[in-house]
């Protein structure tokens, strides 16, 4: 009871059991590289809930397990549910702050800093308007990090698990939607296109499967060499709510909808949800936004570039 009223109060939205699972077989499905000796990392991992989903597929060892966040009651619960699971109490928690242990700005003479030691990183980091955290703390943020503009906590947790990341370790994460779309959202859509091969992006729209205030995303990619191009074409999914039509399929969950072949409209309980498959285009340049291209929407697309005479 107590660990809920917590997670009222500091605005935590813990990822529930089957968004956990769906994000863990996707992770699976695309990294074949993971074993015992693999170290897995979820940077604000609360009660556990991603990695717990992720230890128990079996093919990671308790003590490879890292995992960080500021507030010590969740880091308690979740130490205990892996420990449970695991019969262990060989992972290792943190209760620090991951923005200062894998910084954009190395200070050299500092030994707490760390980098690239993970092979495979899963998280659902906190979606916070760095402003929010106070004007000194929010321009300490910008500068560490080099953003500009609203600046959202997620943006620099991806630079720093990017900077935790090995390359060719892969990196599944939940974070709000908006930088997908939005201006504040270019310098972290150049960063991501920059560092990774993207593999795919799930736009999970006004889905509701958990309880944000804001409408989630998936985002993996397999962390690469800034300089080596990326040869990947990104899958891009979006879920969202719509009209019924008649040509609809009827679907016991939003998971079973995700995990369909095929675009379309679905019945979801009585309530109608459109999935869209495609590929991600990025627009002019790598700070672009981000747009489905399925066959209804790139011609649309490609008429307007053809169209367009300037851009402003
Ligand atoms: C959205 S919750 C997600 C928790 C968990 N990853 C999950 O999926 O259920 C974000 C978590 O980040 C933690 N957090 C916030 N700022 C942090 C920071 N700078 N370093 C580490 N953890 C942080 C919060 O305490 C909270 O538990």
């Amino acid at each position: 009871m107590k660990i809920i009223n917590n997670k009222k109060k500091t605005g935590a939205t813990f990822t529930p059991e089957l968004l956990a699972n769906f994000l863990v077989n996707k992770l699976l499905q695309y990294y074949k590289y993971l074993s015992y000796t693999s170290c897995v990392l979820d940077p604000a991992c609360g009660d556990g809930a991603l990695l717990v989903a992720l230890y128990k597929k079996g093919k990671v060892a308790s003590s490879n397990i890292i995992g960080y966040d500021t507030n010590n009651t969740y880091l308690s619960v979740a130490k205990q549910c892996i420990a449970e699971i695991s019969h262990n109490n060989d992972s290792q928690f943190y209760n620090e702050d991951f923005l200062a242990v894998c910084p954009n700005n190395q200070d050299i003479f500092s030994t707490n800093i760390k980098r690239e030691f993970a092979d495979l990183i899963i998280a659902n980091p906190p979606y916070v308007r760095t402003q929010v955290l106070g004007a000194e703390k929010a321009q300490q943020l910008a500068k560490d990090f080099n953003l500009t503009g609203r600046v959202d906590l997620y943006y620099p947790f991806f630079m720093a698990m990017t900077n935790a990341l090995k390359i060719g370790g892969i990196l599944g994460v939940i974070t709000s939607n908006r930088y997908i779309c939005t201006k504040s959202g270019s310098d972290i859509r150049k960063y991501l296109l920059k560092n990774y091969h993207v593999l795919e992006v799930i736009d999970l729209g006004d889905s509701k499967l958990f309880d944000a205030a804001v409408l989630p995303a998936i985002f993996i990619g397999i962390k690469k060499n800034p300089s080596e191009k990326s040869e990947v074409t990104p899958k891009y999914t979006s879920i969202y709510e719509t009209a019924p039509t008649n040509n609809t399929k009827l679907a016991k969950s939003i998971f079973e909808v995700l995990n369909d072949d095929k675009a379309g409209v679905f019945n979801v309980n009585g309530t109608f949800f459109e999935l869209k498959k495609g590929i991600l285009r990025q627009g002019t340049d790598k700070s672009g936004i981000w747009q489905l291209d399925d066959n209804k929407n790139s011609s649309w697309i490609s008429k307007i570039e053809t169209n367009t005479s300037c851009r402003i």
